[in-house]
């Protein structure tokens, strides 16, 4: 079988920096240690060698408020791998009364194009028998450990706290995981009507219809919901400080929770819903919306602190054109913004170019910690021998300034458009596969596959034993007295 060599680089992972060499043989790293040869040789001098990136949260050609977001899995990873990320997690989402089943067989469908490895959370979008059923299924024969529920999208996504409660019961039983996206869905919907009557239908009333309260409220309520369920809980795009301290707070106390904050929210902030450019503020209408430098500082350091875990991006991207059907109507302005090509150059420019996070809590955010959460490490999200070769050549020399004349994503604008970034791919590898070689593109469509998750980590594990030691038992009495009348 013919090798590959990444040579003369320094392999950096979430928790070594060491000089080595890095020998592939077909899908997997073989061989790890100095002065490797192998048939092709891959130049790493000046350059890390690390895990490619794991985004755990992208919405490729996701039907959402009456279209698709134009990135599908072609478009999507190619951008992905472009960035140096080599495997993304999309949501597969259920109509309201549709079968689970049939929800991952659309996705299974769509991501037959896929340019680098992925894998599916299952959207809990419904309540029923069936659904309690099927998740059975999902678990134990469709290799998706994860379930994803919406408190916001109210009449659309929303679930209420019964469904809640009963779904995550059920996550508990399967090991699996709850996914939430925390914001108050109620009250989101009261703010939005009384903006609109009051004629404030710009897009920057989509944040101001929903203010940090709504989150942080929502995150502890349901973290709060998942500690008596007996599982652990992973809150999705993490955007505030209010966010951030249920989560610390939870952790303090020893409940098991997770927190994800996006590269939009750590480097974008609220001033860009100000711009006198309408299109400006709407393509960056997303939920939650982007905040002040306070929480933008809170989310920085719950990086640093351990108290937040991964950063994503959250990838569900919009033309202009389909961001217009808001025009007059900021409630009906499609909900997303890109990122999966800029997650990593802007993290690792803003966050180790800064000396706010090491090359190791990078490696730990974009990668290991959440290959950890899904169990899938080290298949994914490690450089060890036997581990899948995705892998990032990343040249902390190289630069450039976003654009969106440049992108590999299909629409027509770049939220980060102007900003400069240093520290960039010089290879990315998926599954040994160079496709991206030096700036130039060589992907090929469908070599990704599906990554199956198997259920009951060690957390859920260790959650359901403790849930059993203190579970209520009834007190054995020698006597009962009559019962009054
Ligand atoms: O605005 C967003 N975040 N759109 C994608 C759907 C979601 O809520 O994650
Ligand atoms: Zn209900
Ligand atoms: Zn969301
Ligand atoms: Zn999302």
């Amino acid at each position: 079988m013919a090798s590959k060599v990444i040579k003369g680089g320094t392999v950096v992972t979430a928790d070594l920096t060491y000089r080595a060499d890095v020998k592939i043989e077909g899908d997997v790293i073989v061989e790890i240690g100095p002065n490797l040869s192998g048939d092709e040789v891959l130049d790493a001098t000046g350059c890390y060698v690390m895990p490619g990136g794991i985004d755990p949260h992208t919405h490729l050609e996701m039907p959402f408020m009456g279209t698709y977001s134009t990135d599908d899995f072609e478009s999507g990873t190619r951008a992905g791998l472009a960035g140096g990320t080599t495997m993304v997690v999309d949501f597969a989402l259920p109509n309201p009364e549709q079968s689970l089943l049939e929800a991952i067989q659309r996705w299974d469908n769509k991501s037959t194009r896929a340019n680098c490895d992925y894998s599916f959370h299952m959207a809990i979008t419904w309540w029923g028998e069936q659904v309690f059923n099927e998740m059975e299924t999902v678990v134990r024969e469709k290799g998706i450990n994860t379930f994803k529920h919406f408190m916001a999208y109210k009449g659309a996504l929303m679930v209420d706290d019964d469904e809640m409660f009963a779904s995550f019961s059920r996550c508990a039983e399967l090991g699996a995981l709850p996914l939430v996206h925390a914001e108050n869905g109620d009250v989101v919907a009261q703010l939005q009507a009384k903006l609109m009557a009051e004629g404030n239908n710009g897009p920057e009333a989509h944040a101001y219809s929903r203010p940090a309260e709504v989150e942080g409220e929502a995150t502890n309520r349901a973290i709060m919901i998942a500690d008596m369920a007996g599982v652990p809980v992973y809150i999705v795009h993490t955007s505030c400080e209010q966010s951030h301290e249920a989560i610390r707070r939870a952790k303090q106390n020893g409940i098991r929770c997770y927190g994800e904050p996006l590269i939009q929210h750590l480097t974008l902030d609220e001033s860009e819903y100000q711009s006198g450019d309408w299109d400006h503020s709407a393509r960056r209408v997303m939920s939650p919306p982007f905040r002040n430098k306070k929480h933008q500082d809170s989310l920085w350091a719950g990086l640093q602190a351990g108290t937040l875990q991964v950063v994503a991006t959250d990838h569900c991207a919009f033309t202009t054109d389909q961001k217009r059907y808001g025009v007059g109507d900021f409630t009906k302005i499609p909900n997303g913004t890109g990122g999966l090509e800029d997650r990593m150059p802007m993290l690792w420019t803003y966050g180790v170019g800064t000396g706010r996070l090491t090359m190791n809590e990078f490696v730990a955010v974009t990668s290991t910690n959440i290959a950890k959460i899904l169990n899938i490490y080290p298949k994914k999200g490690a450089v060890l021998v036997g581990a899948d070769a995705d892998l990032v050549v990343w040249d902390p020399a190289k630069e450039k300034t976003i654009s969106a004349t440049s992108q590999q994503s299909a629409i027509d604008y770049n939220v980060f458009e102007g900003k400069p970034v240093k520290g960039l791919p010089r290879y990315t590898l998926t599954r040994g596969h160079v496709a991206i070689m030096d700036g130039e593109i060589r992907t090929q469509e469908g070599h990704g596959k599906f990554v199956a998750r198997e259920p009951f980590t060690a957390v859920n594990r260790a959650l359901s034993q403790w849930k059993e030691v203190m579970a209520p038992r009834k007190v054995q009495r020698a006597g009962i007295p009559a019962s009054g009348v």
